[in-house]
């Protein structure tokens, strides 16, 4: 596996070749090691990035204190089958100050994620446009963990008529069904152990849809309620379409989406459910 820090040495490595990419901001574990073997099973050449872009991150959020961990995640994506690791430092990605931006269109990029994280998918358009142009895949792999982002992404490929097949990765969980996450990493013994509600919230509300509940505000009241009793700050609980995150109908795929701090850590989940019917 190769390790390049520069545009000039990835064009000149990949040569054309339409590999398979996965974008990763480091920090790795299983769930992105899962979108690494399976971005494999495509059987062309496998690049994983890893850049923690600043473009994504509000004043106030953790751009400096989060983990770089780049000898360990080279040592783990080696480990997957990974081809070239993709690390850039900032100034080779950003010489200048990124005037010109990705603005993604606000009924999907401003709702949810983007209501509290104003600007995200912006940054994140704008690096992942930028990455895609470094690259040039065939095919990049993303997390249904970031459900929004995938969606953001998919969107933008095809209007923007990139010719990248989007792959969405399942989210992978831990034992107790907390979903992996970078950020898990900040969360003391007793946040950890807590942590899982997160998931087990998503759950409850996908067993009372099953069981004929159809006041989707009542549900993601309610939801919100248990996380506030257990000492969460959630930012949304919200079913929405899976089509295009609109409101619920009982006719189309739903998803359960939930953000929600723990302490200082802030969680996000989500779980598909099928039609309501
Ligand atoms: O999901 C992530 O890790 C990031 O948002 C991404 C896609 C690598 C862009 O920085």
């Amino acid at each position: 596996m190769r390790v390049l820090h520069t545009l000039a040495e990835l064009r000149q490595a990949l040569a054309g070749t339409r590999c398979t990419f996965v974008p990763t901001m480091g920090n790795l574990h299983e769930g992105h090691l899962s979108l690494a073997r399976q971005a494999r099973t495509c059987g062309a050449p496998v690049v994983a990035s890893i850049f923690v872009n600043r473009l994504q991150f509000a004043p106030h959020e953790d751009f400096d204190t989060y983990p770089r961990t780049l000898e360990h995640d080279c040592t783990l994506l080696d480990g997957v089958g990974c081809d070239i690791v993709f690390a850039p430092a900032e100034r080779e990605l950003y010489p200048e100050p990124q005037g010109y931006k990705v603005l993604p269109p606000p009924e999907l990029a401003d709702i949810l994620e983007g209501h509290f994280r104003p600007g995200f998918f912006t940054g994140v358009c704008t690096v992942v446009l930028k990455l895609f142009n470094a690259v040039q895949p065939g095919a990049a792999v993303f997390g249904k963990k970031d459900y929004q982002q995938l969606m953001v992404i998919r969107r933008m490929v095809a209007q923007l008529a990139l010719p990248i097949e989007i792959i969405a990765g399942e989210t992978r969980r831990a034992d107790d069904g907390l979903a992996l996450s970078s950020r898990n990493g900040y969360l003391g013994n007793d946040e950890r152990a807590e942590a899982v509600w997160l998931s087990r919230v998503l759950l409850g509300l996908q067993q009372q849809v099953s069981a004929g509940a159809r006041d989707w505000a009542a549900l993601e009241r309610q939801a919100m309620e248990t996380l506030v009793a257990r000492g969460w700050k959630p930012d949304y609980v919200a079913l929405r379409r899976q089509a295009d995150l609109g409101e619920p109908r009982a006719d189309a795929p739903l998803v359960a989406l939930a953000a929600a701090r723990l302490g200082t850590t802030r969680l996000i989940d989500n779980l598909e459910l099928p039609a309501p019917g």
